[in-house]
């Protein structure tokens, strides 16, 4: 049985990434991406749910005009590991072909569901005029599979994050900045 605590922030044992350090850092996101897509016909593929408070964000720091849509991907699924079967549960709107798409990710890390990787092959495929990765947090000490990285948040270490759009257990996206849980959180004592 689950047990829900008072206040969301009781179960947080650390604070890694503050709003403001969190809000800093998109300014210059937004500000980069704006530069080198400046006159391109830019879109932005947000993958669900992990990047939706991370995306809302960024568009506001971009200052070109800029289109967004979401895709969710099969991941965790028991066979995504294993058999390296993907699929796609909800599909864009509308054609990306001569556009150019940024992916926004929430983390980066083992590489191993492949969603991703399956992802930017998929996007290629339909011609679109180039296909690059946005994402708010890289643990690059964990990948087995390689994946391009063109931007990046902040590089994390080897710690199970949750807050600002990443979950545990579907819970904890919605903190306003990033964290680790107290230990007694996973079950442990
Ligand atoms: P991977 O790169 O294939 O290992 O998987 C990346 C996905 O796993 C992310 O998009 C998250 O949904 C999830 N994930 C990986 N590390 C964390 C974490 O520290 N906190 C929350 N979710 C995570
Ligand atoms: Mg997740």
């Amino acid at each position: 049985m689950p047990v829900f605590p008072a206040k969301l922030e009781e179960d947080i044992a650390t604070v890694l990434l503050s709003e403001e350090q969190i809000a800093q850092r998109i300014a210059e996101l937004g500000h980069e991406i704006s530069q080198d897509y400046a006159g391109k016909d830019l879109m932005l593929v947000g993958i669900l749910k992990g990047c939706v408070l991370f995306l809302s964000d960024l568009v506001r720091n971009i200052h070109i005009p800029v289109e967004f849509d979401f895709v969710a991907v099969s991941s965790y699924g028991a066979d995504t590991k294993s058999s390296g079967v993907v699929r796609i549960l909800k599909d864009l709107d509308e054609s990306v072909e001569s556009k150019h798409v940024l992916v926004i990710e929430d983390i980066v890390d083992t590489g191993l569901t492949l969603r991703l990787s399956y992802l930017l092959e998929n996007l290629r495929s339909r011609r679109a005029a180039s296909v690059k990765v946005c994402t708010l947090l890289d643990k690059p000490s964990r990948r087995r599979v390689d994946v391009p990285v063109d931007y990046r948040g902040f590089t994390v270490e080897d710690r199970f994050v949750v807050g600002y759009g990443m979950d545990y257990q579907g819970r904890y996206r919605s903190l306003p900045y990033i964290g680790i849980l107290k230990p007694e959180v996973y079950g442990g004592g």
